[in-house]
Parts: C-alpha cells; structure tokens; sequence
C-alpha cells in the first residue's frame, strides 16, 4: 500500500498569491502531477491541513478543482488556516466525512493499514487543539480494531520540533494524547503537517513526523525566540510506503526539475549508491 501525503497545500482563489508572493495553486498543480506520475500508483492520498490559506468559499472551490486532477482517492483533515463550515460545504458530497457533530475526524477501513484522521483546529487560533472530547473519540476509535496497523493524521503535531515560532503554536492535549497513542501499539506512524518541513520524532511508543509543504517552506532555524519565516526552498510531500515485511517506510520527495536521472556507472569506486 501506498500512502501519498501531501500537506499545507495553502490554495488561494485563482490568480491570487499567498503571502502576496507563493503560488501556491500552481504549485499544487505541480505536486499532483508528481504524484500521478508515481509508479507503482499511490493508493491513497492524505492532506494534512492548511488545505487553503483564508478559509474562504472560493478557496475551497479551488482546492476542489486542483483535487479533481489527482487520479487517487484523497481524504482531508483542517488545519489552522481551515474553515469545517466552508471546507463542509465545498466537500459535502465526501463520503468520509462526518455528516453530523463539530468535528472533521474519521477513519478509513478499506486498505490494510486503517487510516484515522484527526482535526485539531480551534477556530480562530494558530495552535491546535486535541480536547477530551476529540481524544475520547480518537481512543474509542483506536479500541475498534486493535490489531490493525493504523496511521493517525493531523494537522499540528503533538511533539515539540525546535522550531520556536512553530512550537508556541503547537498542540494543547499533547500529554494527554501520548498517554493514550502509549496504549495502542497499533499505531504505526503519527503524520502532521503545520511545520512545512520533513521532522521526525520518536513519540511515545511510536514515530511522529510532519511533511514539507507543497508550497513554501518555514525556514530553519533552531535559535530560541527568532520571528518566524518562510523561503521558497524546493516544496515536497511524503510516501509511505507499507507492506508486512517492511512495516511503513517514509520517503521524501522533492517537486521540481532537477538534473538526472544518470545511471551509475562502473568507475571503480565501490558502486552503486
Ligand atoms: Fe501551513
Ligand atoms: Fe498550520
């Protein structure tokens, strides 16, 4: 099985720069048609928030038009620049999405690793947020099937990254979320967002990672206290791939033209890799 995972997509209405320099739409275009290209195909594709930049209607709509491209099932969850109501709206006609209650989470049955999608949003805030309410369903969730390899994604990670500027606007109910992943070993792999950088952690009986954007990165830098940035460094997005006798593999790849591919020829200095 293989999961794409594509994050802080930031789409705009059309014609519209985020940050009134990325273009993010195009970039996005970009990612989708990496993606299509893979071979083997992707089975499933994740967006872990930041779907859009505003939360508005027309961003959705966008959104909506740039996914009908990508020749894979994608399932969303928010992020801080989301809105459930519009993003609702837009995708009304998503099978996975829950009809009823505040909260976009789910989880997805049909592929050998079970897919379970968290939404951390606190409206109108830049941190995140896992209540008792969110978490006693993620555990319900979890007792469900507890011998299935499962992945659980979200927007904002529940570890700390160094990244200053990012960590003050981190996860609320993040100790309270390890003590419930340290009971379900089933969990394979936890995948966020939010950091629009590849970072990994081991994490309370698990790994946690986040994924570059497919749009501009945060820039980094490791010193307390700096003001946060962001640098058009080459975008990416994740693949994980899965089968029994490997478990979940994490790849990176990057977006763009670069030179290659060359084969490796035999110069006598140890060969290949
Ligand atoms: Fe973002
Ligand atoms: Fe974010």
């Amino acid at each position: 099985m293989i999961i794409v995972q594509l994050s802080d997509l930031h789409v705009r209405p059309p014609g519209v720069l985020a940050y009134g320099r990325v273009p993010t739409n195009d970039m996005l275009r970009e990612a989708i048609e990496h993606v299509n290209a893979l071979r083997p195909r992707a089975d499933v594709v994740l967006a872990t928030g930041d779907l859009v930049h505003a939360g508005d209607i027309e961003e959705y709509a966008m959104l909506r038009q740039l996914l009908a491209g990508l020749s894979t099932p994608v399932y969303l969850v928010p992020g801080n620049h989301d809105d459930r109501g519009n993003l609702r709206k837009v995708f009304a006609d998503s099978e996975y999405l829950p009809d009823t209650g505040e909260y976009l989470q789910y989880s997805v049955e049909d592929h050998p690793v079970r897919l379970i999608g968290l939404d951390t949003v606190i409206p109108g805030k830049a941190g995140g947020e896992l209540c008792l309410h969110r978490r006693a369903w993620l555990e319900e969730t979890l007792a469900a099937a507890p011998e299935r390899p499962t992945v659980v994604f979200m927007h904002h990670p529940p570890f700390r990254t160094n990244i200053d500027h990012m960590d003050v606007i981190g996860l609320e109910g993040a100790e309270a979320m390890g003590r419930l992943v340290e009971r379900h070993p089933q969990i394979e792999r936890i995948l966020c967002g939010h950091l629009h950088r590849p970072i990994q952690v081991r994490w309370r009986g698990t790994l946690a990672s986040t994924a570059p954007s497919t749009a501009h990165q945060v820039v980094l830098d490791l010193r307390r206290g700096t003001e946060g940035a962001f640098a058009l460094e080459p975008p990416g997005y994740q693949i994980h791939v899965w089968s029994r006798d490997t478990g979940l593999v994490s790849h990176t790849a990057m977006i763009g033209r670069f030179d290659g591919p060359h084969p490796f020829a035999d110069d006598g200095t140890g060969g290949v890799g």
